[in-house]
Order: structure tokens, then sequence, then C-alpha cells
């Protein structure tokens, strides 16, 4: 029979896990099944996913239709190549429905099988449009520290978190970061008269002009921060950004592979500003995780410089799985879903109610220092002083308290957050809500 402990023993001897090491794998949960927001462990313990898996489960576990459209395709073509001179019937079909579904100038959409791959693909993509604009040097990459962008070795050079780093350097050259716009702890200088969001957006253009417009093809940004401790930039933020991009042929990289399909209450992020990218980056949920799917989007500008390069210029770029039949199938499935259950403003509104509840916490927990989030996209940050917002060191000890309690999700730091699937019910909400008061109370007790 499987058990826990046999299960354990056999995955400390025969897997490698992601951030891999024997210590952060002391009390692993192992899963055994899924319905809604709810998932199961091999030994019969039930908790809240907290997280939707990694962010991505939008439309929540269990959902047979999704099964259904994966059976249905396999058996009728499982897999065949997208490279250039073959295609698919559901390949086509979701680039189409994708097609100014985000924002109305991104109507072409290349495959991957997630988001780091989609960054890979967005970065060599600005290259081979600043090559083609006759703009060679235009090879520079401005990221964000606290950004997460995957963990390829491009990807991982964009990342701003310092943590993934120094065991895999040297880093990819021609990656930089500038201080994320975190209202909590912005670690730029605010002049008098300039709001955070502007002081943040201002670091973009000295940046610009410090290493020299013409060596500057990309800004990547996630439109709200995720790996990196659930930042919501201000509302001024990303509508300065983008003019500064725009007078500088700075092309924006919207690096939405959490926010993309609903997660912050809009379908895509930064509509909410009303600001569009160049490209933008997705995967996660757009099959809420039931197979691997990532890809770019593309302005109609950069698909003419792309369509339009001679054959010895071509955009010699391919994955053996972009536009993969079933996996595309899978991803018609999940955004019907989305639509047709009404998950997008459903994650305004839990999201609203969880935000709400937070900041309740807030008042009665000394040791929470910020509340913060965007749709169902929020955490709690923890310290042990407000004044000084001196770290407390208790979001694994907070973390481990939710688990015991029935409530599993991931801790930054000191920063808890909470990402549910998008179909959360106002009752399971109260019981996240009730769970983290529990675990904080037990806690610092
Ligand atoms: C914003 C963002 N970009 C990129 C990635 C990388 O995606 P993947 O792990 O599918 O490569 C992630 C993963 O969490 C992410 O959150």
């Amino acid at each position: 029979m499987l058990t826990h402990e046999s299960l354990i023993e056999q995955d400390n001897a025969y897997l490698l896990h992601p951030l891999h090491h024997p210590s952060a794998h002391e009390n692993a949960l192992i899963f055994e099944s899924g319905r809604g927001v709810w998932m199961r462990t091999v030994d019969g313990k039930e908790v809240i996913d907290g997280l939707a898996g990694l962010w991505n489960v939008l439309i929540g576990h269990g959902r047979a239709e999704l099964a259904d459209a994966a059976r249905e395709q396999m058996a009728t073509l499982a897999y065949c190549s997208s490279y250039v001179g073959s295609s698919n019937i559901p390949a086509i079909r979701l680039a189409e429905r994708l097609a100014g579904f985000a924002y109305p100038d991104l109507n072409t959409t290349f495959f991957t099988s997630g988001g780091a791959e989609s960054n890979e693909s967005a970065f060599k993509t600005v290259r081979h449009y600043w090559k083609r604009k006759g703009k060679p040097d235009k090879i520079k990459v401005i990221g964000r520290s606290n950004g997460y962008h995957g963990i390829t070795l491009a990807a991982m050079s964009a990342t701003g978190l310092s943590a993934y780093w120094p065991m895999f350097e040297p880093r990819v050259p021609n990656f930089l970061h500038i201080p994320a716009p975190y209202p909590y702890r912005f670690a730029g200088e605010v002049k008098a008269g300039e709001t955070i969001g502007l002081a943040a957006a201002r670091l973009l253009e000295e940046a610009i002009q410090r290493e020299g417009p013409d060596t500057v093809g990309a800004f990547i940004a996630e439109p709200v921060q995720g790996a990196g401790g659930v930042i919501v930039p201000p509302d001024d933020y990303f509508p300065r950004i983008r003019e500064i991009c725009d007078a500088y042929d700075v092309l924006l990289i919207a690096d939405e592979v959490i926010t993309g399909f609903g997660r912050t209450g809009e379908w895509f992020a930064l509509n909410r500003w009303g600001v569009q990218p160049d490209i933008m980056s997705f995967a996660k949920g757009v099959t809420s995780g039931y197979l691997p799917l990532g890809g770019i989007q593309i302005s109609d500008e950069i698909r003419e410089v792309i369509v339009n390069a001679p054959a010895n210029e071509r955009w010699m770029h391919a994955y053996t799985y972009s536009g993969h039949p079933t996996c595309c199938a899978v991803a018609l499935a999940n955004i019907d879903i989305l639509a047709n259950e009404g998950m997008v403003g459903n994650a305004g509104a839990m999201g609203k109610r969880l935000l709400d509840g937070l900041h309740a916490l807030a008042e009665e927990f000394e040791c929470i220092g910020n509340v913060r989030g965007l749709g169902l996209m929020c955490a709690v940050e923890f310290v042990a002083d407000r004044a000084t917002k001196a770290p407390a060191n208790l979001g694994e000890k907070v973390r481990k308290a939710c688990i015991e309690r029935g409530l599993f999700t991931r801790a930054i730091g000191d920063t808890l957050a909470f990402a549910p699937p998008l179909m959360i019910s106002t009752d399971e909400i109260d019981q996240v809500l009730q769970i983290l008061g529990e675990s904080i109370a037990a806690v610092s007790a």
C-alpha cells in the first residue's frame, strides 16, 4: 500500500525538486486529489489551496471538462509539429481566440510550454526586432528588483531576486535592474512633489539615460509582482512607464504569467491602468495548469517586422511543443469556463473580501506591518516593529501553522501570499481568514 511514509522515502531517494534542499522538504505534503479550492493528501488531510498550485489553477481542481478536452484531442491528434509549414486546429483556434483578447494591438501569438520559455521568446524577439530596425545595439533589458521571470539562464538574469543567482553565475550580460515600485519599502529617492509611483518610473528613465537609449531594447515588468512578494504598484506607475518607453524607443514587455487570465479581477492586468504592452508573456492560467502551455503575444508592428524579414534574417526561434494541440485544446476549454462562469468578476469581488479581511487582521495583530493586494493576489507582511519595519522572521512559522489548520500557501521571507483559485466562495475566503488569524495567534503566543 502507498503510505505517506513509503512515498516520502521514495521521493527522497529519487526526486530532485524545484529549489531543492532537503531541509525545505522535511515535512512535505503529498497530494493525491483536488476539487475546487480543496486538495487532499495521501494520508487524508484536506487543505485549502491558498496559492492555486503556483498561482495557476484558476478554475479550481478537478474540472472534468478539461480532462474531456484533453482526451478527445489526444484520441484525435495528440501531437504534431507546429514548425513553419505545419499547423493544427486547436493552435489556430486558440491563437484566433487570443487575438486582441488581452490588448487590442496584440493579435499574434507564439506558443511555448511555460513562463520562462515565454520570456526567453520575448527577449529574443526584442533582439530580432531591433536588429531588423537597424539598431543592433539595443540589446539591454531592464528589469526590477523583486521581479520574477523564471529561471532559465536569461530569465534568471532578468529576475531581480538575488537569491536565485549565486550558484548559477555568471548571469547573462546586459540584464539590469531598477528598484521595484514597492510602496511599503521603496528603495529609491522620492523627490519633493513626486509620488512613489512617479519616482519609481523616473528610475527607469534615469537607467535608460545612464546606459544610453541606443543600447536599451526593452523593459520587462510584472503588472503585480508575484514571487517577489505580491507588490502592487501605485496607479500612476505604469502610465508613466509607458510614456518613458515610448520616449526612448524601448519595448515594454508585460510579464502576465501570473496576472493573465483574470487573477487581478481584470482579464489582463495592465488594462486597469489603460496601458498596452508591446509584448506580453503568458503561461500558467491559460490552461489553469492542467497542461503546460505559455506564449507571447506581439504587437502588430513587431509582427510586421517578423513576417517581412528576408529568409536569411528570419525569426529562427522554436520549441518542439509550440502550439501543442492537446495543450491548446485544454486552454480553449479553460477559457470557456473562466468566461462562462464569471470567474474574473468573482476574483475581483472575492479579492476585495480577502483584502478587507486581511486589513481587519492587521488591526488585531501588531506583527502585521503591511497588507496589500489586487484581485485574488493578496499578501500580509510581518514585521517585528511597525515603526522600524524590522524583519519578524514569522513568514515560515505562520505558514506551517496554517498548514496544520488546513491552509496551504507560500511564504516569501516575511510575506505570506494568498492567491486561491478564482472560483473560491465567500465561505472559503472566510475560512482562509479564520485559519490565518488562528495561526498568527498561535505563533505569536
Ligand atoms: C511572473 C512570472 N514569470 C515567469 C515565470 C516562470 O514561469 P515557469 O515556471 O512556467 O517557467 C513565473 C513563475 O512563477 C512567474 O511568476
